[in-house]
């Protein structure tokens, strides 16, 4: 079919829509240069945007311009410039917030690149990262504290949104000992033992968030009966714990790893001990393939998301059998496994 015969103008207006990269990189660089913020705080001409965010007023102009195109900025009059409901949105710089993940100096940013190498992760099934950025996703945070500290807030504020539901959720009355692996920087764990005064816990991870770990459980009050351990979910882990937690980790890894974690909870668990897979799951049927966020998972670090089913067949893999299940709100599941 010939590029100028009309009936093909609407596939090719399509296809120009999803290759077009100059739109996110646009959004990205506004955030980067701070323009949301400073047109935020009062400084809306572009002159004066020009010089507060150290940009030339003329490739400025252009990129201001080409973003009130696409319903970001509004130009109120000639070269003033407002946000609109979106461009609002890019302001926001806390933990979970856009504008910290869309900087192109963020985590974020540096995960969403990670999709220059999809070819390889198609070709291979493994994760991408490492061929862009030099090392894998979690050495890459182990060498830079910044971003390894905006990951452990990122985690942190989903972690205090669910753990006041898993605290009061599983009969953690009837546990002795629990421990976290891959716990992070230790906001579900604080949370279990300041709801239960007689519950000890470990936490298990890389050594960055266990040393921010420390400092969560000091300020919870209950450094006195927590311990932060720098461990390798992949090597055995400390036994005789009551209760091995697992929560939102398992997402990030394929199935032969995921089983390969649940497998050293079960062996360190015993045919006493419990292994609670904590996720929250899609509330509506969720479909992998319509959202982005499945081959991000691909190309970051080689994980993906899963259904209770799934997540039964992994732990099957581990010789673990599902004892119970604990619904909360939000999609909040816990699955409770015992030796099988
Ligand atoms: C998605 S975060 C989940 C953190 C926390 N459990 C939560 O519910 O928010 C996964 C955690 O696994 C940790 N992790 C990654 N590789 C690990 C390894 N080999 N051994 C132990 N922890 C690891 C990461 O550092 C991170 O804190």
């Amino acid at each position: 079919m010939a590029v100028d015969d009309p009936n093909s103008k609407n596939a090719h207006v399509r296809l120009d829509q999803l290759v077009d990269l100059a739109t996110p990189f646009a959004v990205r660089t506004a955030v980067t240069l701070r323009i949301p913020d400073q047109i935020a705080a009062g400084v809306r001409q572009l002159d004066e945007l020009a010089k507060v965010c150290e940009a030339d007023p003329g490739a400025l102009a252009r990129l201001l311009r080409y973003l009130v195109h696409k319903g970001v900025f509004d130009e109120v009059s000639p070269e003033v410039f407002a946000l609109t409901d979106v461009g609002e949105l890019l302001c926001d710089r806390s933990g979970g917030g856009r504008g910290a993940y869309l900087d192109m100096d963020s985590l974020g940013t540096r995960t969403d690149l990670a999709l220059i190498g999809l070819p390889h992760a198609i070709r291979t099934g493994e994760p991408s990262y490492a061929t862009v950025h030099g090392r894998d996703y979690w050495a890459d945070l182990d060498a830079r504290p910044a971003m390894r500290a905006y990951f452990d807030e990122l985690m942190l504020s989903q972690q205090l949104f669910t753990a006041p539901e898993v605290a009061a959720l599983y009969p953690w009355h009837e546990v002795g000992s629990v421990t976290d692996v891959g716990g992070g920087s230790g906001g579900l764990l604080a949370e279990l033992l300041a709801a239960h005064p007689h519950l000890r816990g470990t936490l298990i991870d890389r050594a960055e968030p266990v040393a921010t770990a420390a400092g969560r459980f000091a300020d919870r009050g209950v450094a006195d009966r927590a311990e932060g351990v720098v461990g390798d979910f992949f090597s055995p882990l400390p036994s005789g714990a009551d209760v091995y937690v697992v929560s939102r980790a398992l997402t990030d890894w394929s199935d032969r790893h995921a089983a390969a974690i649940l497998r050293r909870c079960a062996e360190a668990a015993g045919s006493t001990g419990r292994v609670l897979v904590v996720e929250v799951l899609p509330t509506e049927p969720w479909v992998p393939h319509l959202s982005p966020y499945d081959l991000t998972m691909l190309v970051s670090v080689g994980g993906r998301e899963r259904g209770v089913d799934d997540f039964v067949a992994l732990a099957a893999e581990a010789d673990l059998a599902l004892r119970k299940t604990y619904s909360g709100t939000g999609g909040l599941t816990l699955l409770e496994f015992g030796a099988a």
